[in-house]
């Protein structure tokens, strides 16, 4: 039996990327897998079918982690449709370039990018709290950013990171009484959409790299597999670097 047999698994932003490893990996590992998607429809529903043709379950659901309420409404349909939920990941996520000191950069910027990384997040584990129980899982996808910027026109992107790190260490303590662990994973540079890893910006990324390459999304994935897992069972309130050194 894999080690997630049995076991409901909630993704945000499964489409493509990191989620949509992070999906195939949990779905691998044996756990019913319902991921959210905003746009990538073919993208989410390929994924879906290429588990469910592999003996797996998929449930791809539309829902825009910047609507506190449709996040909600995913978590309560995956749960009427699994029958249950012990795993969630908040992996959803955008990133903007916005250095404090451009005037063209307007507040409303701000706004949606924390809707989306944070309220978003804080909206899902609301709801997933109901459901989890013993031995449940919280997992935020947050950045090494959030403990060095590194470069200039991201602070508003690190400070959603940052918030992420900081909301896990405080839902450890709100959920650990009924045996839910709850923990950060902090990715490097990875090769996405978001961040492809032949960009003219990846050379000097990843000179100021311990390993000197980009990850690939399946290395993160691999974390959460196992921090999914029931050997992680003592680990929670953590932030686990997944950055090739970067903050080394
Ligand atoms: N790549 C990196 O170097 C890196 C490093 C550190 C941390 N991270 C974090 O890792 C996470 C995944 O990043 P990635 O590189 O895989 O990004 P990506 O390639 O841009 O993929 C983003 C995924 O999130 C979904 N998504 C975007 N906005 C959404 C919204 N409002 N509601 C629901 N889903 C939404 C997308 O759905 P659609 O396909 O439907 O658009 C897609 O599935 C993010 O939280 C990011 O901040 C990434």
């Amino acid at each position: 039996m894999s080690n997630l047999a049995n076991k409901v698994a909630f993704v945000t932003g499964g489409s493509r990327g990191i989620g949509a490893a992070i999906v195939k990996r949990l779905a691998a590992d044996g756990a019913h897998v319902a991921f959210t998607y905003v746009s990538a429809t073919d993208k989410a529903l390929a994924l879906a079918t290429t588990i469910e043709e592999a003996g797996g379950t998929a449930l791809p659901i539309q829902a825009d982690s910047g609507d506190a309420a449709a996040i909600a409404a995913a978590i309560e349909t995956a749960v009427q449709r699994l029958g249950g939920l012990d795993i969630i990941v908040n992996n959803a996520g955008v990133s903007v370039f916005s250095p404090v000191d451009h005037a063209e950069d307007t507040l409303d910027v701000v706004a949606r990018l924390h809707a989306i990384n944070v309220t978003g997040v804080a909206a899902a584990v609301r709801t997933a709290s109901k459901y989890l129980g013993d031995g449940g899982r919280v997992i935020n996808i947050g950045s090494s950013f959030a403990d060095r910027v590194a470069f200039a026109g991201f602070a508003d992107y690190a400070a959603t990171k940052a918030a992420l790190a900081a909301y896990a260490r405080g839902w450890a303590w709100d959920l650990g009484k009924k045996g839910i662990t709850v923990n950060t994973i902090q990715p490097g540079p990875t090769d996405t959409d978001m961040n492809p890893d032949n960009s003219d910006f990846a050379t000097t990324i990843k000179a100021g790299l311990a390993l000197g390459r980009y990850a690939s999304p399946d290395e993160i994935a691999a974390v959460v597999s196992f921090v999914a897992s029931p050997d992680a069972s003592f680990v929670t309130g953590a932030t686990i670097n997944v950055d090739g050194g970067q903050n080394a």
